[in-house]
Protein backbone atom coordinates (compact mmCIF):
# COMPACT_ATOMS: atom_id res chain seq x y z
CA UNK A 1 0.00 0.00 0.00
CA UNK A 2 1.69 3.24 -0.73
CA UNK A 3 0.83 6.00 1.51
CA UNK A 4 -1.85 8.15 0.22
CA UNK A 5 -2.58 11.99 0.54
CA UNK A 6 -5.70 10.82 2.55
CA UNK A 7 -3.99 8.84 5.67
CA UNK A 8 -0.76 11.14 5.71
CA UNK A 9 -0.54 14.98 6.04
CA UNK A 10 1.00 16.62 3.70
CA UNK A 11 3.45 18.14 5.53
CA UNK A 12 5.25 14.75 5.58
CA UNK A 13 4.82 14.00 1.84
CA UNK A 14 7.19 17.29 1.72
CA UNK A 15 9.14 16.54 3.52
CA UNK A 16 10.47 13.28 2.37
CA UNK A 17 10.64 14.48 -0.70
CA UNK A 18 13.20 17.44 -0.11
CA UNK A 19 14.59 14.03 2.02
CA UNK A 20 14.83 12.03 -1.16
CA UNK A 21 16.32 14.95 -3.14
CA UNK A 22 19.47 15.12 -0.31
CA UNK A 23 18.81 18.80 0.72
CA UNK A 24 19.40 19.01 4.31
CA UNK A 25 16.96 22.09 4.28
CA UNK A 26 14.23 19.35 5.00
CA UNK A 27 13.88 18.87 8.59
CA UNK A 28 14.32 22.89 8.81
CA UNK A 29 12.56 24.41 5.94
CA UNK A 30 9.12 26.56 7.33
CA UNK A 31 6.70 26.19 4.85
CA UNK A 32 5.19 29.19 4.23
CA UNK A 33 1.52 28.65 5.91
CA UNK A 34 -0.23 32.10 5.69
CA UNK A 35 -1.96 32.91 9.29
CA UNK A 36 -1.05 30.91 12.29
CA UNK A 37 -3.65 32.04 15.30
CA UNK A 38 -1.68 33.00 18.50
CA UNK A 39 -1.79 30.82 21.10
CA UNK A 40 -2.34 33.25 23.29
CA UNK A 41 -5.80 34.10 21.90
CA UNK A 42 -7.11 30.55 22.42
CA UNK A 43 -6.13 30.35 26.37
CA UNK A 44 -8.41 28.03 28.06
CA UNK A 45 -9.64 27.72 31.21
CA UNK A 46 -7.92 25.37 33.52
CA UNK A 47 -5.35 24.04 30.77
CA UNK A 48 -1.60 26.02 30.20
CA UNK A 49 -0.03 25.50 26.43
CA UNK A 50 3.62 26.30 25.54
CA UNK A 51 5.39 25.89 22.37
CA UNK A 52 7.91 22.82 21.87
CA UNK A 53 11.13 24.15 20.41
CA UNK A 54 12.61 21.56 18.39
CA UNK A 55 16.09 23.01 18.00
CA UNK A 56 17.64 25.53 19.50
CA UNK A 57 20.48 28.01 18.55
CA UNK A 58 21.44 25.40 16.26
CA UNK A 59 23.51 23.27 18.35
CA UNK A 60 21.25 21.35 20.05
CA UNK A 61 19.48 18.64 16.99
CA UNK A 62 16.50 17.43 17.59
CA UNK A 63 15.17 18.20 21.17
CA UNK A 64 12.54 19.12 22.38
CA UNK A 65 12.46 22.15 24.83
CA UNK A 66 10.03 24.49 26.38
CA UNK A 67 10.65 27.81 27.62
CA UNK A 68 9.76 29.44 30.99
CA UNK A 69 10.89 31.53 33.86
CA UNK A 70 12.21 30.91 37.29
CA UNK A 71 12.61 33.53 40.03
CA UNK A 72 11.81 36.61 41.38
CA UNK A 73 12.53 38.62 38.93
CA UNK A 74 11.85 35.99 36.79
CA UNK A 75 15.14 34.39 34.99
CA UNK A 76 14.38 32.55 31.26
CA UNK A 77 15.38 29.17 31.07
CA UNK A 78 14.36 26.34 28.32
CA UNK A 79 14.68 23.00 29.26
CA UNK A 80 14.41 19.55 27.61
CA UNK A 81 10.89 17.95 27.99
CA UNK A 82 11.21 14.66 29.32
CA UNK A 83 8.86 12.05 29.88
CA UNK A 84 11.25 9.54 31.15
CA UNK A 85 12.00 11.24 33.93
CA UNK A 86 10.54 13.00 36.72
CA UNK A 87 12.93 15.75 38.24
CA UNK A 88 12.59 19.05 36.95
CA UNK A 89 15.90 20.70 36.99
CA UNK A 90 17.92 23.84 36.13
CA UNK A 91 21.49 24.54 35.84
CA UNK A 92 22.83 26.95 38.72
CA UNK A 93 24.34 30.13 37.45
CA UNK A 94 27.54 29.79 40.04
CA UNK A 95 28.11 26.64 38.81
CA UNK A 96 27.89 26.14 34.97
CA UNK A 97 28.91 28.61 31.86
CA UNK A 98 30.74 30.38 34.33
CA UNK A 99 33.07 32.65 32.15
CA UNK A 100 36.02 31.57 34.64
CA UNK A 101 35.46 27.65 33.83
CA UNK A 102 35.69 25.95 30.66
CA UNK A 103 34.14 27.00 27.21
CA UNK A 104 30.68 25.04 27.66
CA UNK A 105 27.50 26.74 26.86
CA UNK A 106 24.35 26.78 28.17
CA UNK A 107 22.10 27.53 25.98
CA UNK A 108 19.22 27.09 27.69
CA UNK A 109 20.01 29.36 30.62
CA UNK A 110 21.34 29.09 34.34
CA UNK A 111 19.61 29.61 36.88
CA UNK A 112 20.88 32.15 39.98
CA UNK A 113 19.43 31.43 43.36
CA UNK A 114 21.10 34.55 44.85
CA UNK A 115 19.22 36.73 42.71
CA UNK A 116 15.55 35.70 43.13
CA UNK A 117 14.07 37.08 46.50
CA UNK A 118 11.35 33.98 46.51
CA UNK A 119 13.98 31.37 46.35
CA UNK A 120 13.97 28.84 49.26
CA UNK A 121 16.16 25.76 50.12
CA UNK A 122 14.59 22.68 50.86
CA UNK A 123 16.81 20.24 50.36
CA UNK A 124 20.84 20.61 50.22
CA UNK A 125 22.59 17.77 47.37
CA UNK A 126 18.84 16.22 47.76
CA UNK A 127 19.17 15.67 43.96
CA UNK A 128 20.90 12.86 42.03
CA UNK A 129 19.41 11.74 38.46
CA UNK A 130 21.36 10.06 36.29
CA UNK A 131 20.36 9.24 33.11
CA UNK A 132 20.87 7.09 29.95
CA UNK A 133 22.36 3.81 30.10
CA UNK A 134 19.60 1.94 28.01
CA UNK A 135 21.68 1.86 25.02
CA UNK A 136 24.80 -0.53 23.59
CA UNK A 137 26.90 3.02 22.90
CA UNK A 138 29.77 3.61 24.39
CA UNK A 139 28.92 6.58 25.59
CA UNK A 140 28.50 6.98 29.48
CA UNK A 141 25.80 8.36 31.43
CA UNK A 142 24.85 11.94 31.87
CA UNK A 143 23.88 12.95 35.43
CA UNK A 144 22.83 16.08 37.18
CA UNK A 145 23.41 16.66 40.95
CA UNK A 146 22.22 19.60 43.55
CA UNK A 147 20.00 20.69 46.09
CA UNK A 148 16.10 20.32 46.14
CA UNK A 149 14.68 23.74 46.33
CA UNK A 150 11.24 25.88 45.78
CA UNK A 151 10.20 29.00 43.82
CA UNK A 152 8.28 30.70 41.22
CA UNK A 153 7.88 28.75 38.18
CA UNK A 154 5.76 30.75 35.03
CA UNK A 155 4.84 29.02 32.23
CA UNK A 156 2.38 30.37 29.76
CA UNK A 157 0.86 32.70 31.56
CA UNK A 158 0.38 31.04 35.30
CA UNK A 159 2.58 31.59 37.88
CA UNK A 160 3.37 28.80 40.10
CA UNK A 161 4.82 29.75 44.03
CA UNK A 162 6.44 27.23 45.70
CA UNK A 163 6.78 25.14 42.65
CA UNK A 164 9.41 22.37 43.71
CA UNK A 165 12.37 21.39 41.79
CA UNK A 166 16.27 20.82 41.71
CA UNK A 167 18.59 23.42 41.19
CA UNK A 168 22.07 21.49 39.43
CA UNK A 169 25.66 22.09 40.63
CA UNK A 170 27.11 18.97 39.78
CA UNK A 171 27.25 17.16 36.36
CA UNK A 172 29.15 14.45 34.59
CA UNK A 173 28.69 14.28 30.78
CA UNK A 174 25.75 16.08 29.56
CA UNK A 175 22.38 15.99 27.76
CA UNK A 176 23.34 17.30 24.89
CA UNK A 177 26.61 15.58 24.23
CA UNK A 178 28.45 18.31 22.57
CA UNK A 179 29.87 19.62 25.80
CA UNK A 180 27.04 22.14 26.52
CA UNK A 181 24.72 21.76 29.22
CA UNK A 182 20.83 22.28 29.68
CA UNK A 183 18.31 21.63 32.36
CA UNK A 184 14.88 19.29 32.21
CA UNK A 185 11.42 19.47 33.03
CA UNK A 186 10.88 15.44 34.38
CA UNK A 187 6.94 14.54 33.36
CA UNK A 188 6.85 11.13 34.59
CA UNK A 189 5.46 9.78 38.28
CA UNK A 190 7.20 10.44 41.45
CA UNK A 191 8.15 7.00 42.10
CA UNK A 192 11.34 8.00 39.33
CA UNK A 193 12.19 10.82 41.18
CA UNK A 194 16.23 11.25 41.84
CA UNK A 195 15.72 12.39 45.24
CA UNK A 196 18.22 11.79 48.44
CA UNK A 197 17.85 7.86 49.70
CA UNK A 198 15.40 8.05 52.39
CA UNK A 199 14.07 11.24 51.54
CA UNK A 200 10.49 11.97 50.42
CA UNK A 201 9.18 12.59 46.76
CA UNK A 202 8.25 15.82 46.18
CA UNK A 203 5.50 17.52 43.79
CA UNK A 204 6.62 16.94 40.10
CA UNK A 205 6.17 19.60 38.04
CA UNK A 206 2.67 18.62 36.45
CA UNK A 207 1.61 17.64 40.32
CA UNK A 208 2.25 21.44 41.30
CA UNK A 209 0.16 22.63 38.50
CA UNK A 210 -2.81 20.85 40.30
CA UNK A 211 -1.45 21.90 43.78
CA UNK A 212 -1.59 25.46 42.71
CA UNK A 213 -4.98 24.82 41.05
CA UNK A 214 -4.01 25.94 37.24
CA UNK A 215 -5.52 22.54 36.29
CA UNK A 216 -7.79 19.70 37.44
CA UNK A 217 -5.52 16.40 37.09
CA UNK A 218 -1.97 15.21 36.41
CA UNK A 219 -2.98 15.05 33.32
CA UNK A 220 -0.44 16.62 29.90
CA UNK A 221 -0.82 16.27 26.19
CA UNK A 222 2.04 16.20 23.51
CA UNK A 223 2.24 17.14 20.10
CA UNK A 224 5.39 17.32 19.10
CA UNK A 225 4.58 18.13 15.63
CA UNK A 226 6.74 18.05 12.11
CA UNK A 227 10.47 18.88 12.60
CA UNK A 228 9.89 22.10 10.64
CA UNK A 229 7.39 23.73 13.12
CA UNK A 230 6.89 24.57 16.67
CA UNK A 231 5.36 21.11 18.87
CA UNK A 232 3.28 22.03 21.78
CA UNK A 233 2.50 20.62 25.50
CA UNK A 234 -0.97 21.39 26.99
CA UNK A 235 -1.24 20.80 30.74
CA UNK A 236 -4.97 19.55 31.77
CA UNK A 237 -6.14 19.63 28.00
CA UNK A 238 -5.99 18.16 25.07
CA UNK A 239 -6.64 19.49 21.25
CA UNK A 240 -9.02 17.81 18.86
CA UNK A 241 -7.36 19.98 16.12
CA UNK A 242 -3.93 18.12 16.60
CA UNK A 243 -5.02 14.32 15.90
CA UNK A 244 -7.00 12.13 13.12
CA UNK A 245 -9.84 9.65 13.83
CA UNK A 246 -10.35 8.51 16.93
CA UNK A 247 -8.10 8.78 20.39
CA UNK A 248 -7.60 5.11 21.60
CA UNK A 249 -7.34 4.93 25.73
CA UNK A 250 -4.54 2.28 26.91
CA UNK A 251 -4.00 1.34 30.24
CA UNK A 252 -0.83 1.84 31.69
CA UNK A 253 1.05 -1.77 32.11
CA UNK A 254 2.84 -2.56 35.38
CA UNK A 255 6.47 -2.19 35.45
CA UNK A 256 6.96 -5.83 36.34
CA UNK A 257 4.51 -8.59 36.29
CA UNK A 258 4.26 -8.89 40.03
CA UNK A 259 4.03 -5.26 40.86
CA UNK A 260 0.38 -4.10 41.40
CA UNK A 261 1.14 -0.47 41.14
CA UNK A 262 1.27 1.77 38.28
CA UNK A 263 4.89 3.84 38.47
CA UNK A 264 5.58 4.46 35.16
CA UNK A 265 4.67 5.67 31.20
CA UNK A 266 4.78 1.67 30.23
CA UNK A 267 1.95 -0.13 27.30
CA UNK A 268 2.44 -3.34 25.78
CA UNK A 269 3.65 -3.10 22.11
CA UNK A 270 1.72 -6.48 20.03
CA UNK A 271 3.23 -5.80 16.77
CA UNK A 272 5.40 -4.05 14.53
CA UNK A 273 4.44 -4.30 10.66
CA UNK A 274 6.69 -3.02 7.91
CA UNK A 275 4.55 -1.84 4.70
CA UNK A 276 6.66 -2.20 1.78
CA UNK A 277 6.94 0.01 -1.65
CA UNK A 278 4.97 -2.25 -3.61
CA UNK A 279 2.15 -2.66 -1.05
CA UNK A 280 2.96 -5.49 0.83
CA UNK A 281 3.36 -5.97 4.61
CA UNK A 282 5.35 -7.28 7.06
CA UNK A 283 5.39 -8.11 10.52
CA UNK A 284 9.31 -7.20 11.91
CA UNK A 285 7.86 -7.85 15.48
CA UNK A 286 5.17 -9.87 17.24
CA UNK A 287 6.12 -10.38 20.18
CA UNK A 288 4.86 -13.78 21.80
CA UNK A 289 4.97 -15.16 25.25
CA UNK A 290 6.16 -12.63 27.06
CA UNK A 291 4.89 -8.88 27.52
CA UNK A 292 7.20 -6.60 25.25
CA UNK A 293 7.00 -3.05 27.94
CA UNK A 294 7.77 0.12 25.14
CA UNK A 295 7.86 3.71 26.64
CA UNK A 296 7.18 6.61 25.15
CA UNK A 297 10.57 8.83 25.75
CA UNK A 298 10.34 12.59 24.65
CA UNK A 299 13.55 12.82 25.97
CA UNK A 300 15.20 10.15 23.55
CA UNK A 301 16.31 10.82 20.56
CA UNK A 302 15.64 7.41 19.08
CA UNK A 303 13.99 4.09 19.07
CA UNK A 304 15.84 2.22 21.34
CA UNK A 305 15.14 -1.92 20.94
CA UNK A 306 16.31 -5.37 21.81
CA UNK A 307 19.47 -6.86 20.08
CA UNK A 308 16.49 -9.75 18.68
CA UNK A 309 14.90 -7.38 16.79
CA UNK A 310 17.61 -4.52 16.55
CA UNK A 311 19.34 -6.01 13.10
CA UNK A 312 15.97 -7.16 11.72
CA UNK A 313 14.46 -3.28 11.58
CA UNK A 314 18.31 -1.76 10.15
CA UNK A 315 17.99 -4.46 7.38
CA UNK A 316 14.52 -3.31 6.74
CA UNK A 317 15.29 0.07 6.42
CA UNK A 318 18.42 -0.30 3.75
CA UNK A 319 20.75 1.12 6.25
CA UNK A 320 24.45 -0.41 6.61
CA UNK A 321 25.73 -0.68 9.90
CA UNK A 322 29.22 1.80 10.35
CA UNK A 323 30.20 1.42 14.23
CA UNK A 324 27.36 1.33 16.06
CA UNK A 325 25.12 3.27 14.39
CA UNK A 326 23.30 2.79 11.22
CA UNK A 327 23.50 4.87 7.57
CA UNK A 328 22.09 5.25 4.74
CA UNK A 329 22.54 7.93 1.39
CA UNK A 330 19.80 10.83 2.06
CA UNK A 331 18.40 10.23 -1.11
CA UNK A 332 17.87 6.35 -1.06
CA UNK A 333 15.62 6.47 1.98
CA UNK A 334 11.64 5.18 0.93
CA UNK A 335 9.58 7.55 0.58
CA UNK A 336 6.92 4.80 0.19
CA UNK A 337 7.20 2.96 2.96
CA UNK A 338 6.35 3.05 6.70
CA UNK A 339 6.07 0.98 10.03
CA UNK A 340 2.99 0.27 11.74
CA UNK A 341 3.21 0.55 15.36
CA UNK A 342 0.29 -1.94 17.31
CA UNK A 343 0.00 -0.22 20.86
CA UNK A 344 -2.19 -1.97 23.86
CA UNK A 345 -2.48 -1.55 27.17
CA UNK A 346 -3.33 -3.65 30.14
CA UNK A 347 -7.47 -4.00 28.99
CA UNK A 348 -8.53 -4.68 25.69
CA UNK A 349 -8.31 -1.45 23.71
CA UNK A 350 -5.15 -1.34 20.64
CA UNK A 351 -3.83 1.90 18.96
CA UNK A 352 -2.36 1.91 15.49
CA UNK A 353 0.44 4.25 14.83
CA UNK A 354 1.61 4.69 11.22
CA UNK A 355 5.04 5.83 11.42
CA UNK A 356 6.76 6.79 7.57
CA UNK A 357 10.23 5.30 7.40
CA UNK A 358 11.57 8.84 6.60
CA UNK A 359 10.64 9.88 9.82
CA UNK A 360 13.44 7.57 11.47
CA UNK A 361 16.17 9.31 9.32
CA UNK A 362 17.98 12.56 9.78
CA UNK A 363 21.33 13.84 7.86
CA UNK A 364 23.80 13.26 9.91
CA UNK A 365 25.03 16.65 11.10
CA UNK A 366 28.84 16.73 13.31
CA UNK A 367 27.67 16.83 16.86
CA UNK A 368 29.41 20.79 16.78
CA UNK A 369 27.27 21.84 13.92
CA UNK A 370 30.37 22.51 11.80
CA UNK A 371 28.99 19.95 8.36
CA UNK A 372 26.98 17.43 7.49
CA UNK A 373 28.29 14.02 6.86
CA UNK A 374 28.78 12.95 2.99
CA UNK A 375 30.25 9.52 1.15
CA UNK A 376 31.19 10.04 -1.80
CA UNK A 377 29.81 13.20 -2.39
CA UNK A 378 26.16 12.06 -1.09
CA UNK A 379 24.75 13.77 2.18
CA UNK A 380 24.58 10.60 4.56
CA UNK A 381 21.33 10.01 6.56
CA UNK A 382 21.37 8.15 9.88
CA UNK A 383 18.98 6.04 11.27
CA UNK A 384 17.54 6.67 14.77
CA UNK A 385 17.24 3.33 16.25
CA UNK A 386 19.35 1.93 18.62
CA UNK A 387 19.77 -1.27 20.53
CA UNK A 388 19.00 -1.27 23.48
CA UNK A 389 21.97 -3.08 26.12
CA UNK A 390 20.77 -6.72 26.86
CA UNK A 391 20.01 -5.83 30.65
CA UNK A 392 17.03 -3.55 29.31
CA UNK A 393 13.55 -5.53 28.80
CA UNK A 394 11.59 -2.77 27.57
CA UNK A 395 12.02 -0.75 24.62
CA UNK A 396 11.93 3.02 24.19
CA UNK A 397 9.37 5.22 21.38
CA UNK A 398 11.73 8.55 20.96
CA UNK A 399 10.99 11.46 19.06
CA UNK A 400 10.52 9.55 15.40
CA UNK A 401 7.76 7.19 16.82
CA UNK A 402 6.48 9.79 18.89
CA UNK A 403 6.41 12.83 16.12
CA UNK A 404 3.63 10.37 14.35
CA UNK A 405 1.38 10.86 17.13
CA UNK A 406 -0.44 12.85 19.51
CA UNK A 407 -0.32 11.55 23.23
CA UNK A 408 -2.65 11.75 26.31
CA UNK A 409 -0.95 11.23 29.31
CA UNK A 410 -3.43 10.83 32.12
CA UNK A 411 -1.52 9.70 35.55
CA UNK A 412 -4.15 10.06 37.52
CA UNK A 413 -5.78 7.65 35.81
CA UNK A 414 -2.73 5.73 34.72
CA UNK A 415 -3.64 5.69 31.14
CA UNK A 416 -2.48 6.96 28.00
CA UNK A 417 -4.60 7.92 24.81
CA UNK A 418 -2.85 8.42 21.66
CA UNK A 419 -3.98 9.15 17.69
CA UNK A 420 -2.14 9.55 15.03
CA UNK A 421 -1.02 12.84 14.68
CA UNK A 422 -2.16 15.57 12.37
CA UNK A 423 1.04 17.32 11.86
CA UNK A 424 1.45 20.57 10.81
CA UNK A 425 -2.21 21.08 11.93
CA UNK A 426 -2.92 25.23 11.72
CA UNK A 427 -6.01 25.34 13.68
CA UNK A 428 -6.36 24.72 17.24
CA UNK A 429 -9.59 23.14 19.80
CA UNK A 430 -7.71 23.09 23.23
CA UNK A 431 -10.41 21.57 25.80
CA UNK A 432 -9.78 21.23 29.50
CA UNK A 433 -10.25 17.68 30.70
CA UNK A 434 -11.78 17.33 33.69
CA UNK A 435 -10.97 15.26 36.71
CA UNK A 436 -11.91 11.47 37.19
CA UNK A 437 -12.18 8.29 34.86
CA UNK A 438 -13.61 9.00 31.21
CA UNK A 439 -12.53 12.72 31.44
CA UNK A 440 -10.45 12.22 28.14
CA UNK A 441 -13.45 10.53 26.32
CA UNK A 442 -15.62 13.43 27.56
CA UNK A 443 -13.67 16.42 26.44
CA UNK A 444 -12.78 14.59 23.00
CA UNK A 445 -16.38 14.05 22.73
CA UNK A 446 -16.07 9.88 22.18
CA UNK A 447 -18.42 7.64 23.82
CA UNK A 448 -17.27 6.80 26.96
CA UNK A 449 -17.36 2.65 26.12
CA UNK A 450 -14.35 3.43 24.04
CA UNK A 451 -12.10 4.48 27.10
CA UNK A 452 -10.72 2.07 29.47
CA UNK A 453 -11.07 1.73 32.94
CA UNK A 454 -7.56 1.15 35.36
CA UNK A 455 -8.24 -1.55 37.43
CA UNK A 456 -4.33 -1.19 38.99
CA UNK A 457 -3.74 1.70 41.59
CA UNK A 458 -1.22 4.77 40.23
CA UNK A 459 1.40 6.05 41.64
CA UNK A 460 0.21 8.40 44.60
CA UNK A 461 0.50 12.65 44.37
CA UNK A 462 3.62 13.69 46.56
CA UNK A 463 3.07 15.96 49.73
CA UNK A 464 4.42 19.40 49.44
CA UNK A 465 7.34 20.52 51.52
CA UNK A 466 5.66 24.43 51.41
CA UNK A 467 2.85 25.22 49.82
CA UNK A 468 1.69 26.58 46.32
CA UNK A 469 -0.42 28.93 44.69
CA UNK A 470 -1.44 30.28 41.54
CA UNK A 471 -1.54 33.95 40.18
CA UNK A 472 -2.14 34.47 36.30
CA UNK A 473 0.42 37.08 34.34
CA UNK A 474 -0.26 39.42 31.36
CA UNK A 475 3.05 38.78 29.76
CA UNK A 476 2.70 35.19 28.73
CA UNK A 477 6.55 32.79 28.26
CA UNK A 478 6.59 29.97 25.76
CA UNK A 479 3.80 30.69 23.71
CA UNK A 480 4.38 30.30 19.72
CA UNK A 481 3.05 28.65 17.19
CA UNK A 482 3.89 27.53 13.30
CA UNK A 483 7.03 27.23 11.69
CA UNK A 484 9.95 27.18 13.03
CA UNK A 485 12.71 29.51 11.76
CA UNK A 486 15.76 28.39 14.25
CA UNK A 487 18.31 26.10 11.80
CA UNK A 488 19.52 23.18 12.94
CA UNK A 489 23.33 23.27 13.52
CA UNK A 490 24.10 26.41 12.93
CA UNK A 491 23.33 26.29 9.23
CA UNK A 492 25.50 23.47 8.42
CA UNK A 493 23.40 23.48 4.72
CA UNK A 494 25.20 26.00 3.83
CA UNK A 495 28.85 24.74 4.61
CA UNK A 496 28.88 21.16 4.20
CA UNK A 497 31.81 19.59 5.10
CA UNK A 498 32.86 16.69 2.93
CA UNK A 499 34.32 14.30 5.30
CA UNK A 500 34.26 10.84 4.91
CA UNK A 501 32.36 8.32 6.82
CA UNK A 502 35.04 6.78 9.44
CA UNK A 503 34.82 5.43 12.74
CA UNK A 504 36.26 8.29 14.53
CA UNK A 505 34.11 10.71 12.42
CA UNK A 506 30.85 8.33 13.68
CA UNK A 507 31.60 8.88 17.35
CA UNK A 508 32.25 12.47 17.26
CA UNK A 509 28.48 12.25 15.18
CA UNK A 510 26.94 10.15 17.46
CA UNK A 511 27.30 12.04 20.54
CA UNK A 512 24.57 14.40 19.63
CA UNK A 513 21.98 11.82 19.16
CA UNK A 514 23.48 8.86 22.49
CA UNK A 515 21.89 10.21 25.27
CA UNK A 516 18.57 9.07 26.05
CA UNK A 517 16.98 11.12 28.73
CA UNK A 518 15.43 7.93 30.57
CA UNK A 519 15.67 7.79 34.09
CA UNK A 520 14.44 4.53 36.33
C1 LIG B 1 8.75 9.71 -3.43
O1 LIG B 1 9.82 10.37 -4.04
C2 LIG B 1 9.80 10.28 -5.46
C3 LIG B 1 11.07 10.86 -6.01
O2 LIG B 1 11.30 12.13 -5.47
C4 LIG B 1 8.54 10.98 -5.98
O3 LIG B 1 8.46 10.87 -7.38
C5 LIG B 1 7.32 10.33 -5.35
O4 LIG B 1 6.14 11.03 -5.71
C6 LIG B 1 7.43 10.33 -3.85
N1 LIG B 1 6.33 9.56 -3.29
C7 LIG B 1 5.62 9.99 -2.26
C8 LIG B 1 4.56 9.08 -1.74
O5 LIG B 1 5.83 11.08 -1.72
C1 LIG C 1 24.00 35.98 41.08
O1 LIG C 1 23.27 37.08 41.58
C2 LIG C 1 23.97 37.79 42.58
C3 LIG C 1 22.99 38.81 43.17
O2 LIG C 1 22.38 39.54 42.13
C4 LIG C 1 25.21 38.42 41.96
O3 LIG C 1 25.93 39.11 42.94
C5 LIG C 1 26.08 37.31 41.39
O4 LIG C 1 27.17 37.86 40.70
C6 LIG C 1 25.29 36.44 40.43
N1 LIG C 1 26.09 35.26 40.08
C7 LIG C 1 26.25 34.85 38.83
C8 LIG C 1 27.11 33.65 38.64
O5 LIG C 1 25.73 35.39 37.89
C1 LIG D 1 25.14 10.21 42.49
O1 LIG D 1 24.75 8.88 42.18
C2 LIG D 1 25.74 8.15 41.50
C3 LIG D 1 25.18 6.83 41.05
O2 LIG D 1 24.22 6.37 41.91
C4 LIG D 1 26.95 7.98 42.45
O3 LIG D 1 27.96 7.26 41.79
C5 LIG D 1 27.45 9.37 42.82
O4 LIG D 1 28.49 9.25 43.76
C6 LIG D 1 26.35 10.22 43.41
N1 LIG D 1 26.83 11.57 43.57
C7 LIG D 1 26.66 12.28 44.67
C8 LIG D 1 27.24 13.66 44.70
O5 LIG D 1 26.02 11.87 45.62
C1 LIG E 1 -14.81 7.08 16.26
O1 LIG E 1 -15.70 6.48 17.15
C2 LIG E 1 -17.07 6.64 16.81
C3 LIG E 1 -17.92 6.07 17.92
O2 LIG E 1 -17.70 4.72 18.08
C4 LIG E 1 -17.33 5.98 15.47
O3 LIG E 1 -18.66 6.21 15.10
C5 LIG E 1 -16.41 6.58 14.43
O4 LIG E 1 -16.56 5.91 13.22
C6 LIG E 1 -14.96 6.50 14.87
N1 LIG E 1 -14.14 7.22 13.94
C7 LIG E 1 -13.07 6.71 13.39
C8 LIG E 1 -12.32 7.59 12.43
O5 LIG E 1 -12.68 5.58 13.65
C1 LIG F 1 18.70 -8.12 4.74
O1 LIG F 1 18.86 -9.47 5.05
C2 LIG F 1 18.80 -10.34 3.92
C3 LIG F 1 18.85 -11.78 4.35
O2 LIG F 1 19.36 -11.92 5.64
C4 LIG F 1 19.92 -10.01 2.98
O3 LIG F 1 19.86 -10.84 1.85
C5 LIG F 1 19.77 -8.58 2.56
O4 LIG F 1 20.86 -8.21 1.73
C6 LIG F 1 19.73 -7.66 3.76
N1 LIG F 1 19.42 -6.33 3.29
C7 LIG F 1 20.16 -5.27 3.62
C8 LIG F 1 19.71 -3.97 3.06
O5 LIG F 1 21.12 -5.33 4.37
C1 LIG G 1 -4.27 -5.49 34.88
O1 LIG G 1 -3.31 -6.41 35.26
C2 LIG G 1 -3.60 -7.12 36.45
C3 LIG G 1 -2.45 -8.06 36.73
O2 LIG G 1 -1.24 -7.43 36.49
C4 LIG G 1 -4.90 -7.85 36.34
O3 LIG G 1 -5.20 -8.49 37.54
C5 LIG G 1 -5.99 -6.86 35.99
O4 LIG G 1 -7.21 -7.50 35.81
C6 LIG G 1 -5.65 -6.09 34.76
N1 LIG G 1 -6.62 -5.05 34.52
C7 LIG G 1 -7.15 -4.82 33.35
C8 LIG G 1 -8.09 -3.67 33.21
O5 LIG G 1 -6.89 -5.52 32.42
C1 LIG H 1 -15.62 1.96 33.21
O1 LIG H 1 -16.31 1.91 34.44
C2 LIG H 1 -17.53 2.64 34.44
C3 LIG H 1 -18.10 2.64 35.85
O2 LIG H 1 -17.66 1.56 36.56
C4 LIG H 1 -18.48 2.03 33.44
O3 LIG H 1 -19.69 2.77 33.41
C5 LIG H 1 -17.83 2.09 32.07
O4 LIG H 1 -18.64 1.45 31.12
C6 LIG H 1 -16.48 1.41 32.07
N1 LIG H 1 -15.83 1.69 30.81
C7 LIG H 1 -15.27 0.75 30.09
C8 LIG H 1 -14.67 1.17 28.80
O5 LIG H 1 -15.25 -0.41 30.43
C1 LIG I 1 -3.86 13.14 43.35
O1 LIG I 1 -4.48 14.34 43.78
C2 LIG I 1 -5.67 14.64 43.08
C3 LIG I 1 -6.12 16.01 43.53
O2 LIG I 1 -6.01 16.17 44.90
C4 LIG I 1 -6.70 13.56 43.36
O3 LIG I 1 -7.89 13.83 42.66
C5 LIG I 1 -6.13 12.23 42.88
O4 LIG I 1 -7.01 11.18 43.17
C6 LIG I 1 -4.80 11.96 43.54
N1 LIG I 1 -4.24 10.79 42.91
C7 LIG I 1 -3.69 9.82 43.61
C8 LIG I 1 -3.23 8.65 42.83
O5 LIG I 1 -3.54 9.87 44.81
C1 LIG J 1 12.53 30.68 23.86
O1 LIG J 1 13.52 31.44 24.49
C2 LIG J 1 14.56 31.84 23.63
C3 LIG J 1 15.61 32.56 24.48
O2 LIG J 1 15.03 33.49 25.30
C4 LIG J 1 13.99 32.74 22.54
O3 LIG J 1 15.00 33.11 21.65
C5 LIG J 1 12.93 31.98 21.79
O4 LIG J 1 12.31 32.81 20.84
C6 LIG J 1 11.87 31.46 22.75
N1 LIG J 1 10.94 30.64 22.00
C7 LIG J 1 9.66 30.52 22.32
C8 LIG J 1 8.84 29.64 21.47
O5 LIG J 1 9.17 31.07 23.29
Amino acid sequence: MKLTPGSIPFALLSASTALAAGTLEFSLESRQVSHFPDLAERNVQGTSESALISNYDGTLGMRYMINLTVGTPPQPQSVLIDTGSSDTIFLAAESFCNTRKSSSKCPGGTYNTSASSSFKMLSPSGINATYGGVTTSSASNAALVGDLVADVIQTDDLIIAGAHFGVAHQSSNNMLGNGDYIGIMGLAYPSAEAVKQGEPKYPTFVESLVDAGAIASRLFSLYLNAVSSYGSILFGGLDTEKYIGNLTTLNMMPRRASSTKIQFFMMQLDEVSMTHEDGTHEVLIKPSDQTQLVYPDSGTMTWVLPAEYYSKVVNMTGAKMQGSNAFLPCSQVSNETSFTFTLSGNGTNKAQLEVPTTLFFTPAVLADGSGVLKSEGEVMCILMVQQANSDTDFMLLGAPVMRAGYWIFDMDNGQISVAQARLSSTTSNVVAVGAGPHGVMNAAKQPSQLGANQTLAVDGNATASVSMSLTTATNAVGQTSGPQSTVLSGGAAGQMADVTLGASLVSVLMLSITFGAFLL
